[in-house]
């Protein structure tokens, strides 16, 4: 007979490594099986950037083209954030960049048919925290970006609300460390807003708050 965890017991705290910096950290991650994504995922999608870099932006989980190429916001989504980033006066390529979660979640009606993103559950978020709460003990960034309710969420608790907060910039402490926090709408929302250049204007100007809380 075959046993699972309960979902209480997920974690990926056992395969975290306890020292090596972000290359082992990524390494190590690429065989979590901390909780039950990781069987229909094709791959770990870890975060992305310069152990240095000043700030660190979080999204949700990788998408359909992120699952496939390995690496965060490499699909529509990211294009989108690249373009709202350079427009705000924030340089993506010295960003370093992850996901709360970090296995593709998805429903799929049959097999080829289209893979369709599914928000990951709090359990799963905090099954997957340590690998976050590590990146963050690492680069120590001057300022965190969150990109939508369910990296709010991870970061600052369930009772997180973008609509309130965003634009703002938030002095919270998170995982034992005093951090800055800006948090906006997440770019997939941009997309599929009825008016998206209005969603999109208000992407650029949450992140021009943040441009400003780096100067
Ligand atoms: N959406 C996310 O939240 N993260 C990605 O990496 C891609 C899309």
């Amino acid at each position: 007979m075959v046993t699972h965890a309960p979902e209480d017991a997920y974690t990926a705290a056992p395969f975290l490594p306890d020292h090596g910096g972000l290359t082992a950290l990524r390494k190590a991650a690429a065989d979590c099986r901390g909780c039950p994504l990781h069987r229909n995922a094709t791959q770990t999608v870890f975060g992305a950037g310069a152990e240095n870099a000043r700030v660190m932006l979080v999204g949700e989980q990788p998408g359909d083209q992120e699952d496939r190429q390995g690496s965060p916001f490499v699909g529509p989504a990211g294009k989108l954030l690249d373009r709202a980033l350079n427009e705000a006066g924030i340089d993506p390529s010295e960003a370093y960049i992850t996901n709360a979660v970090k296995h593709f979640k998805f429903t799929q009606a049959e097999p080829r048919k289209r893979r369709i993103h599914k928000a990951p559950t709090l359990r799963e978020m905090s099954a997957c925290g340590p690998w976050l709460a590590a990146e963050l003990a690492l680069v120590e960034p001057e300022l965190i970006v969150v990109l939508g309710a369910t990296a709010g969420k991870a970061l600052l608790g369930s009772s997180f609300r973008v609509t309130q907060v965003r634009g703002t910039v938030l002095d919270r402490e998170i995982h034992g460390r005093a951090e800055r926090v800006v948090a906006t709408v997440h770019p997939s929302s941009v997309l599929r807003a009825e008016d998206r250049e209005g969603a999109y204007r208000g992407l650029v100007s949450d992140l021009r708050v943040a441009a400003r809380a780096l100067l």
